[in-house]
Formats: C-alpha cells, structure tokens, sequence
C-alpha cells in the first residue's frame, strides 16, 4: 500500500493566512495541518508516500517535511501546477504509483478516527468512507438504498438524496491512475473524484463504510477554530508524530 497526501488548491477561503504560506501548512493546536492527514497514513504502517503540492510553497513543505527520515517514511514530492482536480492526483502519481493500491488522503482533512484496519486489509476495487452531515451539499454525498448499499456518488449536489458525505480519504487499487485518465472535467473544470469512485461503483467494487466520530474539512475559519480545539481535547495524545 502506497499513501498520496494531496496538499495543493489555492486555500482562497483562508485569506490573508494564505497569501503566506500553504492552508495545510497552517497551525492546528499545535502542529502543522498536514501532520494529522500525516499522522492517519503511518499509523496505518504507510511508509511510500507521494505528497503533491503547488509551486508556491513547495519549498517550506521540504523544509518542513524533508526526506521522510525522521518519520521513518519516504517522502517523495509532486508539484500540481494547477488545482485541476483531486482525481488528478492519481495521473500525477501514475509512476510513483506503478500499479500499486494506494491510500489518498486529503492535506486539510483532520480524523479522530484510526483507519489502520480498513487501510491494512483493503484488497481491490474502492473504498470510502461515509459520515452524516449537517450540509453535504459542500461534498461529494453517497446515496444508500434500504440496505445501506450504496447506489449514487454525486458531487456537491444542489438536492443532496442523503446527509452522508464522503470525505477526503479513499483507498482504490492500481487501477486508479487508468480510470482518472478517462475521466472529462466537470463543468467546474475540475477532475471529479467522485467520477472515479462511481466507475468502482458500475463495477459492483466499490465498499462505503460509514463512521461516526469526528471528521474536520479545515479549509474555512470556523472548521479550522473547531480543528485546534478537537486536538487540544483529543487528538494530541492519540498522535505518532
Ligand atoms: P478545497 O478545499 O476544495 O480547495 P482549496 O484548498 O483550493 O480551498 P478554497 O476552496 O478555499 O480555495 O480542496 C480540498 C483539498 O484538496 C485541499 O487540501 C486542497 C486539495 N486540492 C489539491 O491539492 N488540488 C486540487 O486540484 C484541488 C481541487 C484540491
């Protein structure tokens, strides 16, 4: 199992604080955002990872991050030139990747939740998870039928047919990279993930697990207030790093 962080995008709802430095750079309580995405892949014994960033602030994530050594990971960088899309990381970890499963998760996505098992035995097609929201329309929304199998994957709906929102952590097998190339940018220009989770869906092979503990999007003021705080009261004793 090979881990993504994906840690580029433009952090426009965070200015002034990103007009310095990268959103997932930011202090959380006390760490830098990405250590807790960080944080979920090592305690799930991923050691191989890509982490994809933008050109502007590439050079704080090496001096940040470095080798990986002091992680007792590797760490290999990816630079997105443009935010085209979370599906592009797949395209743009194609060889890092090399047919691997991988496990992707987002550089402002903050889990109080420990996903080792559901990392560890993953064995092919695709897995996500599914929580219930106040406002899924802000994400992708997974639609169950009575069974709580799921049936639809939609992007950012403006009549979400559920609350479950699927967050920012996937695990797909090596078949990824293949189907984000044939995926057409959606009328907001972007690679949708959603599209590739739906072609594991057609295919019978895509496993939605849902959870319930608390799962923090911190690209906003407000969910990065509440981040700090989650830390501060339960996250800090449960980190590796
Ligand atoms: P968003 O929060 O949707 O986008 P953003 O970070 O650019 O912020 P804003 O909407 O305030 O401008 O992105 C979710 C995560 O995915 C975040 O960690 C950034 C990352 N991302 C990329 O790395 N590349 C991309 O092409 C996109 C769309 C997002």
């Amino acid at each position: 199992m090979k881990g993504i962080i994906l840690s580029g995008g433009s952090g426009t709802r965070l200015r002034p604080l990103t007009a310095m430095t990268s959103k997932q750079l930011l202090p959380v309580y006390n760490r830098p955002m990405i250590y807790y995405p960080l944080n979920t892949l090592l305690k799930a014994g991923i050691k191989d990872i890509l982490i994809i960033i933008a050109p502007e602030h590439a050079g704080n994530y090496l001096n940040l991050l470095g080798s990986g050594k002091e992680f007792d990971a590797r760490f290999t960088y990816e630079i997105q030139d443009e935010p085209k899309g979370l599906a592009e990381a797949f395209i743009i970890g194609e060889s890092f990747l090399d047919n691997e499963n991988v496990t992707m998760i987002l550089g402002d996505n903050i889990f109080a939740d420990d996903f080792s098992e559901e990392i560890k035995n993953f064995e092919k097609g695709g897995r996500v998870f599914a929580k219930k929201v106040p406002d899924p329309e802000r994400f992708g929304v997974v639609e169950f039928d009575n069974d709580m199998k799921a049936v639809s994957i939609v992007e950012k709906p403006k009549n979400p047919k559920s609350n479950y929102a699927i967050p920012g952590l996937y695990i797909f097998d090596g078949r990824v990279s293949e189907f984000a190339k044939s995926v057409e940018p959606s009328a907001r220009g972007e690679i949708e993930i959603t599209e590739i989770q739906q072609k594991y869906l057609d295919r019978g092979e895509l496993d939605v697990r849902t959870f319930e503990n608390e799962w923090i999007d911190a690209g906003t003021f407000e969910s990065l207030h509440e981040a700090s705080i989650l830390v501060k009261n339960k996250l800090d004793e449960k980190m590796i790093i």
